[in-house]
């Protein structure tokens, strides 16, 4: 390995630095110190200096954001200290409440001196940093055990890689709200839309489901926010090193997590009264609106941290702090048309069709009427002005009509007698509210297999979503999921809708989701009851389709977390002729319906399977086709171009064209003992 001179260690120390402050500049003060084309320069040069001298690779080096290679799973970690959440108050006399509970619990008459924050509606997240680099990077769970996050978090440009201390304290653990800024997520779901992907149904939904990306470049292309919220010291004895004065409130921790280099929601307030709360409170029901980021409360902190700890904990909740909740946003709008909806298990849901409204950051046009007796009971129709209303959840609810505003000549809903999509009768099953069209062969219930089958903790087939599953269904070149796997690439090119590219994306799309495990065909099969969880607890149990298939109610149901339910359903399915019979095709052509081992359920059976990679220049010692034979071994596959698909480009010397362009897109580059490191890691 070449050794690097002082000269370039000194180098490297100082384009950090400066990385470092124009990161900080852009991402938490908003105010650009350098320009891009700049910023670039010293990127590449850091990039050279490290991929020459590997040794002068640091944790903390700006270049490290994007570099990490995909995870095949998140390992769990233990929180030093438990992630605990907030009780709820709804109203100004459930906060009055807690305000006399804590302070009867003071002896002496505590000062009543708050803090308010914003309550930011995205997923929490706990930061430890070792001597002031960041080490891990955990999600909260379920409080006690996370998830070990590290590589995405790192790509997080407001979240430093290094607090900006001198004297940093031995271990600090930070806490705050991963976010997705509303702008972001419009982007986001805009370009799934395109791309025939499910919708994320809400910011908050779209960060969670973002950080549990295994690949951190997924991560860094999704403009991901986070605020720092609290600091806590796992070590009682590291708190002197921290700063000569220890912090004594909680406004004190906000400025001094800003000067570390976290991004602090500004909006934070010093309250001196339950009446001052209030007024915030207020005040932001109206503001939060032109935030650009969602809020769903208030977190209302006592400032004092002795009085914090000395008020501790209940069973769930802390005692000094409460969540004032906004009520779910409400908003009138007028219903164009009611429509029904027939999902993958034959579910005939009542739709509203409305004007389009803004609802909790997001416009929504269609709402649930969940079923016959709800309709009956909100007797809506067409033409009426309601009241729709989101709370975070997926799709939003009619809550209510409001009859003055009812046009003349309006006519009483009915449901539809048949099931509109096949027209065979829909059924109410006694002890359901839904109704349901039973016929396997409804259009409706293959699009929904379909759609299932490909999503993300299923089969994962990029680019077969509605769209392209009607179109398939509609031009008959399919018919159950099976056939998804003898489409010719000619027909499918041939398809006007389509195009030949996106044939092309999804043949390949199709062939990479045959190393699939196990656990995730079972899931995509979309047997009732059988969710991801429980379609990793039964391949874990039953290591083959045939064991599974064989094995009765009680034995099913003797298997740790499987209730009756779902025993019952998973042998009735089996026993069903027409399934057997998809099971055999789905065999055939190529899927997994064994374990690799039986504990790697969630791993791919090929460690590279679905990564793409791209080769350009010459590698010092390996030849393309050995490069090639050894990534397509593991289940890679390589490309001509570089483009967004991309996972890898690895590159030799004299690169082409390609290295500028995935430096451009921001694809992990690999040069030869990287790409040797990669494929020894699997
Ligand atoms: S304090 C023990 N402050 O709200 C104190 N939480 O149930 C716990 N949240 O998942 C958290 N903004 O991630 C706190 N300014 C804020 C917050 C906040 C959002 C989230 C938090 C937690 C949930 C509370």
């Amino acid at each position: 390995m070449a050794t690097p001179t002082v000269r370039d260690r000194a180098r490297a120390v100082q384009l950090r630095q400066q990385l470092h402050r124009a990161n900080y500049a852009y991402y938490v003060l908003d105010e650009p110190i350098l320009p891009d084309a700049v910023y670039d320069q010293l990127y590449r040069e850091l990039t050279g200096l490290e991929q020459q001298f590997p040794q002068l690779l640091t944790l903390d080096s700006p270049t490290q954001r994007v570099g990490a290679t995909p995870a095949a799973r998140f390992t769990s970690v233990r929180h030093n200290i438990a992630l605990h959440s907030l009780e709820n108050a709804f109203n100004t006399e459930e906060l009055q409440r807690w305000a006399e509970r804590w302070q009867k619990l003071v002896s002496e008459q505590a000062e009543a001196s708050y803090v308010c924050e914003l309550k930011i509606d995205g997923s929490a997240l706990a930061l430890t940093y070792e001597q002031g680099v960041l080490i891990r990077a955990a999600t909260r769970g379920d409080g006690v055990t996370g998830e070990d996050i590290t590589q995405n978090v790192r790509t997080l440009h407001s979240v430093p890689l290094r607090l900006q201390t001198d004297e940093p304290p031995d271990i600090l653990e930070v806490r705050g709200e991963a976010f997705m800024p509303l702008a972001e997520f419009n982007r986001l779901n805009l370009e799934r839309e395109a791309e025939g992907e499910n919708l994320f149904a809400n910011p908050r939904n779209a960060a969670a489901g973002t950080l549990r990306q295994l690949n951190p470049q997924v991560v860094s292309q999704r403009r991901l926010q986070f605020f720092a919220y609290s600091a806590h010291f796992p070590a009682e004895a590291q708190l002197s090193h921290f700063t000569p004065t220890i912090p004594h409130s909680q406004w004190v921790v906000l400025e001094r997590l800003e000067a570390l280099g976290f991004l602090v929601n500004p909006h934070r307030q010093r309250c001196d009264s339950l009446a001052a709360v209030q007024v915030y409170f207020e005040r932001w029901e109206t503001e939060r609106k032109n935030l650009p980021y969602l809020t769903d409360g208030v977190v209302v902190k006592l400032n004092d941290l002795a009085l914090q700890s000395a008020l501790g904990f209940t069973q769930k909740f802390p005692r000094w702090a409460i969540a004032l909740k906004y009520p779910a946003d409400e908003a009138p709008t007028v219903v164009k048309a009611i429509t029904v909806n027939v999902g993958r298990t034959g579910a005939i849901t009542p739709m509203a069709i409305m004007k389009p409204v803004r609802l909790a950051g997001t416009t929504v046009q269609r709402a649930t009427l969940h079923n016959r007796d709800r309709i009956q009971e909100l007797d809506i129709r067409v033409g009426d002005t309601v009241v729709v209303r989101k709370a975070g959840e997926i799709i939003p609810e009619v809550v209510r009509v409001l009859p003055e505003l009812r046009p003349v000549g309006t006519e009483i809903y009915q449901l539809p007698e048949r099931c509109p999509e096949c027209g065979q009768p829909a059924i109410q099953p006694p002890d359901e509210a839904v109704m349901r069209c039973v016929n396997n062969s409804c259009p409706a219930i293959l699009r929904g297999s379909l759609i299932h089958w490909a999503s993300r903790d299923a089969l994962d087939i990029r680019g077969l979503g509605e769209k392209v599953s009607s179109l398939l269904l509609e031009t008959g070149l399919v018919h159950s999921v099976a056939d998804l796997y003898r489409l010719e690439p000619n027909t499918l090119a041939s398809l006007e809708r389509l195009g030949p590219k996106s044939a092309q994306n999804l043949l390949s799309a199709l062939a990479d989701s045959k190393q699939q495990p196990w656990s995730r065909v079972l899931y995509g099969l979309g047997i009732r009851y059988v969710g991801s969880v429980n379609a990793r607890i039964l391949t874990t149990e039953f290591t083959s389709v045939e064991a599974l298939a064989e094995a009765n109610v009680s034995v099913l149901e003797a298997v740790f977390g499987i209730g009756v339910e779902i025993a019952q359903s998973v042998h009735e399915w089996f026993r069903i002729p027409a399934n057997q019979s998809l099971i055999e095709q789905l065999q055939q052509v190529g899927l997994q319906f064994a374990s690799a081992e039986s504990n790697q359920s969630f791993a791919p059976a090929k460690p590279l399977a679905g990564k793409i990679f791209v080769l350009t220049g010459t590698l010092p010692a390996l030849s393309r086709n050995d490069a090639k034979s050894l990534i397509e071994a593991q289940g890679g596959r390589i490309t001509g171009s570089v483009s967004k698909k991309t996972h890898y480009v690895v590159v030799g010397d004299d690169p082409g064209s390609k290295l500028a362009k995935a430096e451009k897109l921001g694809i992990t580059l690999l040069n030869e003992a990287q790409l040797q490191e990669l494929l020894a890691a699997n």
